[in-house]
């Protein structure tokens, strides 16, 4: 079976986009890593994705006017490759209902929360004061409601006594690197099972 061609967006270090070129390197997976792309040139995962043999691109939002052009210049690069699923990972723009619409169904994002938990920015010093016992990080399908989409893998941590937001996003991160790759996979499946029928 063919394998669904695949984008990475990323915006920073790309510790998740690592583990999945890595996934993606491995026989039989449903994805073939095509491109890594960042609104940041300064981004050190575009360095990583070239180390790894993949495609590194820079599109820097600042360089656009506003949102859809700075969208329309991604889209285009991403149509370009025939890229068939996108995963954010670390991708921190939101994006407007123009881009999600045109990947609808094809577009997933790695966030570090137990959704529909904490949507949004600072969820590891918001679970930490809320009292929460537990954490986690969700994958999902991105909707026009930023972090709103169902829930396609999630995997949980302890909160510990004492623990801080840093120590947190750290445990929480260890999860987040052997959940993406299983539910990548996964939405691969998916989406080739809607398309079969
Ligand atoms: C990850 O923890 C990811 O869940 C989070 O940013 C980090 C990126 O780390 N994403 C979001 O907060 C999206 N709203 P990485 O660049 O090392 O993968």
């Amino acid at each position: 079976m063919s394998r669904l061609r695949l984008a990475i967006l990323i915006s920073g270090r790309g510790t998740n986009m690592e583990r999945l070129l890595e996934a993606a390197a491995e026989d039989g997976f449903p994805a073939i890593a095509t491109l890594v792309l960042s609104n940041k040139a300064s981004a050190a995962g575009l360095d990583t994705a070239r180390n790894a043999g993949v495609e590194a691109l820079a599109i820097p939002h600042r360089d656009f006017d506003d949102r859809e052009s700075f969208e329309r210049a991604m889209d285009q690069a991403l149509t370009d490759r025939g890229i068939e699923i996108i995963a954010l990972a670390g991708f921190m723009r939101v994006l407007t209902p123009w881009f999600v619409g045109k990947w609808a169904g094809r577009l997933i994002n790695i966030h570090p929360s137990l959704l529909p938990k904490y949507p949004g920015l600072n969820t590891h010093a918001r679970a930490i004061e809320a009292g929460d016992v537990e954490a986690g990080c969700s994958v999902h399908w991105v909707t026009e409601g930023v972090d709103e989409g169902d829930v396609i893998a999630q995997a949980r941590a302890p909160i510990l006594s004492g623990d801080t937001p840093d120590q947190l996003a750290n445990r929480v991160l260890a999860e987040e690197h052997k959940l993406y790759p299983r539910a990548l996979a996964e939405a691969c499946r998916l989406i080739r099972q809607r398309h079969a029928s």
